[in-house]
């Protein structure tokens, strides 16, 4: 596809006044791998330096997403608060962005005050002006874990493609978005049982009868990428469907109208408002206020939202028909998503920790960052899945980064020291070639500007190196360390014309290489800040310009280096998928019912057994303890006695289910404090590979009380 020229693309630089792009707001839920910064974090960074390079005013936000089903399964997990999980992860990811260049105007998050009153004001903006239809539907409820279930609590199989994994709100498979009553076969991952229909009342965006002027918005942008337009022709052919913003759980930005206790907004309702606040949090940081406006409903201001492809549907369809129903502001631009990136052949993933971790790269290769923005954004999955290999990582750092861009730097540089003590020759007189080599030059700026603009980084990264290549083609074939000997003249002339490529090359590498391009300005001694239509320039250093001195700019990784990562994550995936086989078991069909049997301990003898005293026993009373999920206070009559006794059975009983039950009871364990109760003895449970417990009882419910098990 030719690319435009550079007229048409200052034509469509100067429709806007301004720019506000975004990059997904991550869920804060766990650390950063190379896949969420090549699918959208590092190509919106390029995005916006170029953009601020040209001189142009950009606001680059971005920040946590904190509330979701997401947080509250990594909390479960974990056995900590929503909370604190997303205060320990926003760290990790905002010094993680931090550390590999990206360079976000605001890095905010959804607990932000700002935004819970962002969220509020623009639901109640379209509840007051009746935007919504309140429905009560049937939802699917777990009656064991005893709570509505969110979509992503429920997994069965996809009706599109038969995937037995697809969750209740989207097929990681196929891509489709579902509706949990879509799944054939549902089951809940809080207990692995079918969820029953249960009515509550919820708020919908009609996205049905909406679905004229979204059609309309989208038709309006056949300029956006395929895979993109294609996806939303796609849900609009098959025709859009009301879609709850409201949803019964307890982590999120309360719901702000009456009769909607115990409900929050829609994660993907507020998630994007996020945006919104972090805007209002960036201006109110500077004292201005009022500013953050401008950014979002000024005609002249370009929206530009950078996301994964499983974004796509909520970004170019629900976020825009949010933003049409309030009214007042202006629609996403453009929504360049990206596919996904795998590592070695599987699907990047943060449980089996099949990743490569940013904070963990950085331990190994300390300030090489540019080096992985170089591989991932060369190999960035624009247009299709893409692999990232540490073998071709190796290879893209020693071919490209070493072999071209390197070296072209460092030849001219240590020439120039050599020959002239580190001052810019003067250009004596241009030849032929010359004059064709100048002329070449000074297209590189627009021609990577507008592949950039068109969202194609890895041509406009591909162009970067071809001026690299040119320079080095120029060396090898005017040979000047053969003519030093012969033609001194001629030589200050390829000097100070390699020179300027170098000069050239420090601005525009400044968007894909940000901390090479800083590196590299001391060396030549650029302190002014040169901007990108600077590069058209051939003069940027003048004759008789000091350069300091200069080192390597990438050096030489070296097999072992990465033999040693594909090790490791070879064992890293090892161990987890061992650790991990016991839930995943819940969520994986073909799994179920095999059940995963401990190997036989070691021996005891007689005597051994013979200390412990268990009896029979009836359950009295039985009570949650507060503040936790399993722990349940029980009182024993144990036949010699009645007894406290705590046990972690809360998961699968209920208080007043069991009362009356027969038990059997080890009552010599010497008591133990949990939870501040002290509890005085334990009762025995079979416990089955998926976790569930139950009682072990004796055969006959008319067995005595006190009665020993023997
Ligand atoms: N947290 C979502 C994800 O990781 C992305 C949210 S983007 C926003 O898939 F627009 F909602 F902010
Ligand atoms: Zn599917």
């Amino acid at each position: 596809m030719p690319f435009l020229t550079s007229s048409k693309h200052t034509k469509l630089m100067n429709k806007f006044k301004r720019y506000t792009v975004t990059a997904a707001l991550p869920y804060a839920n766990g650390p950063v791998h190379i896949g969420h910064l090549a699918g959208c974090y590092l190509p919106a960074d390029i995005y916006v330096r170029y953009l601020r390079s040209k001189g142009e005013d950009v606001k680059f936000i971005c920040g946590s997403d904190e509330h979701g089903v997401p947080i509250t399964i990594k909390a479960k997990k974990e056995g900590i608060t929503p909370q604190q999980v997303v205060d320990k992860y926003h760290k990790i990811m905002g010094d993680a962005f931090k550390e590999f260049g990206i360079s976000f105007d605001i890095y905010s998050r959804t607990s932000a005050k700002v935004h819970h009153e962002t969220a509020s004001e623009f639901f109640k903006t379209l509840y007051d002006k009746g935007v919504f239809k309140e429905e009560i539907t049937e939802q699917y409820f777990d009656e064991k874990a005893n709570q509505f279930l969110a979509d992503r609590y429920i997994v069965g199989t996809c009706p599109k493609c038969g995937n037995d994994n697809a969750y209740g709100d989207q097929c990681e498979n196929c891509g489709s978005t579902l509706n949990a009553t879509d799944l054939i076969n549902p089951r809940s991952t809080l207990s692995g049982e079918k969820p029953v229909m249960k009515k509550t009342k919820n708020w919908f965006l009609p996205l049905d009868t909406m679905q004229p002027k979204i059609e309309a918005y989208i038709d309006s942008h056949k300029d956006w990428k395929t895979n993109v337009f294609g996806q939303c022709k796609s849900w609009l052919n098959s025709g859009l469907q009301p879609r709850a913003m409201t949803r019964d759980l307890d982590w999120g930005v309360k719901v702000p109208i009456e009769g909607a206790e115990g409900k929050v907004l829609y994660v993907w309702f507020d998630a994007p408002i996020g945006y919104i606040s972090a805007t209002k949090e960036l201006f109110e940081n500077q004292g201005k206020k009022q500013d953050w406006e401008l950014y979002w409903k000024d005609k002249e201001t370009k929206l530009v939202h950078f996301i994964g492809k499983d974004n796509i549907v909520f970004h170019c369809i629900i976020f825009p028909a949010m933003l049409m129903a309030e009214g007042s502001y202006i629609l996403p631009e453009n929504v360049p998503a990206n596919e996904f990136l795998n590592l070695e052949g599987n699907k990047i993933s943060t449980s089996r920790n099949w990743a490569v971790w940013l904070h963990e790269y950085l331990l190994e290769f300390n300030d090489k960052q540019d080096a992985l923005r170089y591989t991932l954004c060369a190999n960035a999955p624009e247009t299709k899945d893409n692999d990232f290999t540490w073998k071709d990582f190796q290879a893209k750092n020693n071919n490209e980064l070493v072999a071209i861009l390197g070296n072209f730097i460092n030849r001219t540089l240590v020439l120039t020291h050599k020959y002239y003590n580190g001052k810019v020759p003067v250009a004596l007189e241009y030849t032929k070639a010359d004059i064709l080599l100048l002329e070449e030059i000074t297209k590189f700026p627009s021609k990577i500007a507008s592949s950039i603009e068109q969202y194609r980084f890895r041509e406009a990264l591909g162009e970067l190196m071809n001026l690299a290549r040119l320079g080095n083609k120029y060396l090898a074939d005017s040979e000047p360390w053969i003519l030093i000997k012969t033609d001194e003249k001629r030589v200050q002339t390829i000097m100070n014309l390699s020179l300027q490529i170098v000069a050239n090359l420090t601005v525009l590498m400044e968007p894909f290489l940000p901390f090479t391009s800083k590196k590299l300005g001391a060396m030549i001694n650029i302190n002014k800040d040169l901007k990108w239509n600077d590069a058209t320039r051939t003069d940027l250093l003048l004759a008789g310009h000091q350069i300091n001195p200069s080192g390597l700019l990438f050096e030489k990784i070296e097999d072992e280096t990465v033999d040693e990562q594909v090790l490791k994550l070879k064992n890293s995936k090892m161990i987890n998928e061992a650790e991990s086989s016991k839930t995943e078991i819940l969520l994986n069909d073909e799994n179920a019912g095999i059940p995963i049997i401990n190997p036989a301990k070691a021996d005891i003898s007689f005597d051994d057994f013979n200390k412990m005293d268990i009896r029979v026993g009836t359950i009295l009373e039985a009570e949650r303890v507060p503040k936790t999920d399993k722990l349940m206070k029980l009182l024993i009559d144990t036949g010699i006695d009645q007894r406290i006794v705590v046990s972690g059975i809360a998961a699968y009983y209920k208080p007043e289910d069991i009362i009356g039950q027969k038990v059997s009871i080890l009552v010599n364990l010497a008591p133990r404090k949990i939870k501040n109760i002290e509890s005085q003895g334990m009762i025995l449970m079979a416990e089955n590979s998926n976790g569930e417990l139950s009682f072990v009882v004796p055969g006959k419910s008319s067995v005595d009380n006190g009665a020993n098990i023997k």
